[in-house]
């Protein structure tokens, strides 16, 4: 297990209600509040009146109109709006796009310098920011427990990760997600089983009591969505698998690891080519780019196989680590979730070779892949 220091800013308010608890609780001190939503779901379902009512007595600024896969544009448009109205708390109310947006929203409202050029240019970050809370309307990301935000640079054609800034409190009621349309309910928790597999898979391969938690949230996520297809109203699973996205994205299964995410950053970089859905790309990504992997990290993929899918019937780790990924590939089709890029509407290929050149190639990653194995990848998913 590799060195750590853990601790963490971010309060959770879990549970039905728990929205009026936080704000009641939390924003004593703030005058002139920044809402910022996405492309309208939160009028629709009641929640942006809801939380209007909650902050009657505060000075709003509404930020609306980020979209998925919230773009640097959009961000230096909600910076410029809360530094000309000065505003003291930014309240985000979304999915990991508005959240993702906002953390770097107000990172970048406390300084003149370019965040962009800051963090990739001159490897420095942000150490202020706006104070924030997280309303999560759709899970899945984990946005509302960590730092990190997930920002297309149009420009420069880069869908990176930037470290940006905690939110203070997060809001996670499931009844939010009720509204949320299935199919997005489904990628969203596919993406909290590849936030989970791509630490589970990161190095040292070993890391019993991180990789042992990460094995009941697998179980417990792959649990949930089966119910959750059962019936969509289950409340429980959809807690559950609330809940499930905030764990594997709140440090506590990276602990004394080194994570894998090359599916992410293959996934982030077609992202900023296609603007393509995130669930839905990691689930073609997936059992591809471990089909080319697996033979270098086998015990880890036979553990994962035993583990998490209950396979027990090979008697060579090598058979037990293929048998994990067929059953990986199994379940995104149970689930309704695409197979192939085309499936899920990218229709042309020509962007490949350059998604390829510029994807990050990451350091947990148990195979070390070349540009052309990338390339290789998207062709099969293709
Ligand atoms: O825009 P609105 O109207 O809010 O509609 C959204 C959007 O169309 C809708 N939605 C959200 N809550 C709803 C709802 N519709 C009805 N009822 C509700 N209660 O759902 C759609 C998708 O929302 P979005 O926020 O885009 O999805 P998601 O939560 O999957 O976030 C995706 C973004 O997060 C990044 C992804 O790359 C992508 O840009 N990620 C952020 C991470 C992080 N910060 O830790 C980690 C992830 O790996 C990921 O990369
Ligand atoms: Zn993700």
């Amino acid at each position: 297990m590799n060195d750590f220091v853990f601790s963490y800013p971010t309060k959770v308010y879990f549970g039905k209600g728990s929205a009026k608890k936080a704000l009641n609780g939390e924003l004593g001190a703030y005058k002139k509040i920044m809402l910022a939503y996405g492309g309208g779901s939160v009028k629709k379902n009641g929640i942006y009146d809801e939380i209007m009512s909650l902050l009657s007595d505060k000075e709003v600024i509404e930020f609306s109109g980020i979209m998925s896969n919230p773009t640097y544009k959009k961000v230096q448009e909600g910076a410029r709006l809360a530094k000309e109205n000065n505003v003291d708390f930014i309240l985000a109310v979304g999915g990991g796009s508005v959240i993702d947006c906002c953390k770097v929203v107000a990172a970048q409202a406390k300084t003149d310098e370019d965040l962009w050029e800051m963090e990739f240019t001159n490897k420095r970050f942000p150490d202020k920011w706006i104070p924030m809370g997280a309303v999560v309307t759709a899970s899945g990301t984990g946005s509302e427990m960590n730092a990190g935000a997930v920002i297309t640079n149009e420009d420069k054609k880069i869908k990176a990760g930037m470290f940006a800034a905690y939110a203070d409190f997060a809001v996670l009621d499931p009844y939010y997600t009720l509204s949320v349309p299935f199919k997005q309910v489904i990628s969203g928790a596919f993406d909290t089983l590849s936030h989970c597999m791509e630490t589970y898979f990161g190095t040292p391969r070993e890391t019993y009591i991180s990789d042992e938690i990460n094995e009941a949230v697998m179980r417990n996520t792959i649990r949930n969505i089966r119910a959750l297809i059962k019936d969509p109203n289950d409340i429980e699973a959809r807690s559950e698998l609330m809940w499930d996205s905030a764990m594997a994205e709140n440090g506590l299964l990276k602990l004394g690891k080194v994570t894998d995410f090359q599916a992410h950053q293959i996934e982030h970089q077609l992202g900023a080519y296609t603007d393509c859905n995130h669930g839905q790309g990691l689930a073609v990504i997936h059992p591809v780019l471990y089909s080319h992997i697996y033979k270098d990290g086998v015990s880890k993929f036979a553990r994962f196989a035993k583990e998490v899918w209950n396979i027990n019937d090979k008697d060579r780790d090598i058979d037990l680590a293929a048998a994990g990924i067929n059953k990986l590939t199994e379940f995104i089709k149970e689930i309704g979730l695409p197979a192939s890029f085309r499936e899920m509407g990218i229709n042309d290929d020509s962007c490949f070779r350059a998604v390829a050149d510029s994807c990050n190639i990451t350091a947990g990653c148990c195979k070390k892949l070349t540009r052309d194995e990338i390339f290789e990848i998207l062709n099969e998913c293709y």
